[in-house]
């Protein structure tokens, strides 16, 4: 396939060096305007893509788009009049909200949605490593994306496991849910996910989580309270050495993606009339601190 990946950063040049690898056409659409990137996968030989071409991009089968969420809409509004209405595009980052405004605008085009457990790690410009294994799950979130699930299979040749999942919705309300629980607490506290565990944070663990499964269940999604909390929790235990990316975010003062984890949840409770107060303070702590990093 001819494949064009839209942000390649950490998660990005993981796919990008993985479909090459698979025998794939990848070509690359950075941010820098040079017309060629190197990239290297953990010691494997450097691999040269061409970067911003715009004949690669009206040619491709798939654009992978790997920004995080907020970057979205500023990385593909320039590149809509060059996007062919029989190209797959793929989102694929952490938080939701993005799909809806993507399928406005590309109405005519397989609009598919992934979520990974993939951990990747680019140390320089040209190298990215592959820090955790894991999987990945595609699901379509307009009609023609619905009939795209021959990826998985293309995909999972190139980085398994891969699955197709008729309700990627749901799961990406149970990533959203994971999200809303650990990632701004652990931003906040600077800590280790596996600190959650804690005592002093079961309280508010157990708001949040009440708070998610009446928004979930609002927005039809089959969940109760003790499976959510144990999903949560075994999370936390699981990933306990590891810092989440909204607390690496916060250390290194990068806009972090609160607005499309916490803000997706709210934005949801405020539809349904939802009062989710826990929520809204984290939200409002993470934003203060954003804040105050424009105010220095
Ligand atoms: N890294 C992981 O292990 C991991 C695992 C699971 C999920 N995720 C999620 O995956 C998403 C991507 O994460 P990441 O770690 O790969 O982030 P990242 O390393 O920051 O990658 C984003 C890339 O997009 C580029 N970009 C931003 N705006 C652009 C534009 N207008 N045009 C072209 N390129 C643009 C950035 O360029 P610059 O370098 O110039 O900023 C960067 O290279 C996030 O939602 C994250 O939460 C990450």
């Amino acid at each position: 396939m001819n494949i064009l990946i839209l942000g390649p950063g950490a998660v990005g040049s993981l796919w990008a060096t993985k479909f090459q690898l698979a025998g794939h056409h990848v070509s690359l659409w950075g941010r820098t305007s040079e017309s060629e990137l190197s990239l290297q996968l953990d010691d494997a030989p450097f691999t040269t893509y061409s970067n911003q071409s715009i004949s690669s991009l009206q040619e491709a089968d798939l654009i992978l788009i790997t920004v995080k969420a907020w970057q979205v809409e500023s990385a593909i509004e320039p590149l809509l009049p060059h996007i062919n209405a029989d190209t797959i595009v793929m989102l694929m980052h952490n938080g939701m909200g993005t799909a809806e405004w993507l399928a406005s605008k590309l109405s005519a085009n397989p609009i598919v949605i992934a979520t990974t457990t993939h951990g990747a790690y680019k140390p320089s410009k040209q190298q990215v490593l592959h820090t955790g294994h894991g999987y990945t799950q595609l699901g379509g979130f307009n009609a023609k994306g619905a009939q795209c699930d021959f990826l998985a299979e293309v995909m999972n040749h190139a980085l398994p496991e891969v699955n197709w999942n008729p309700n990627i919705n749901g799961a990406l309300w149970i990533k959203l849910a994971i999200n809303c629980a650990i990632n701004p607490l652990t931003a906040i506290h600077q800590c280790k996910n596996g600190e959650l565990a804690g005592a002093e944070f079961t309280t508010e663990l157990v708001n949040i989580t009440h708070e998610l499964v009446e928004v979930m269940n609002k927005e039809e999604i089959e969940v109760e309270f003790g499976s959510l909390y144990a999903t949560i929790m075994q999370v936390v235990n699981a990933t306990a050495a590891n810092y989440s990316s909204m607390r690496q975010d916060v250390f290194h003062k990068r806009r972090t993606e609160i607005d499309f984890i916490t803000g997706y949840l709210l934005q949801a409770a405020k539809k349904h009339h939802i009062s989710t107060p826990e929520n809204a303070k984290l939200y409002q702590h993470i934003k203060q601190i954003e804040q105050s990093w424009t105010e220095q």
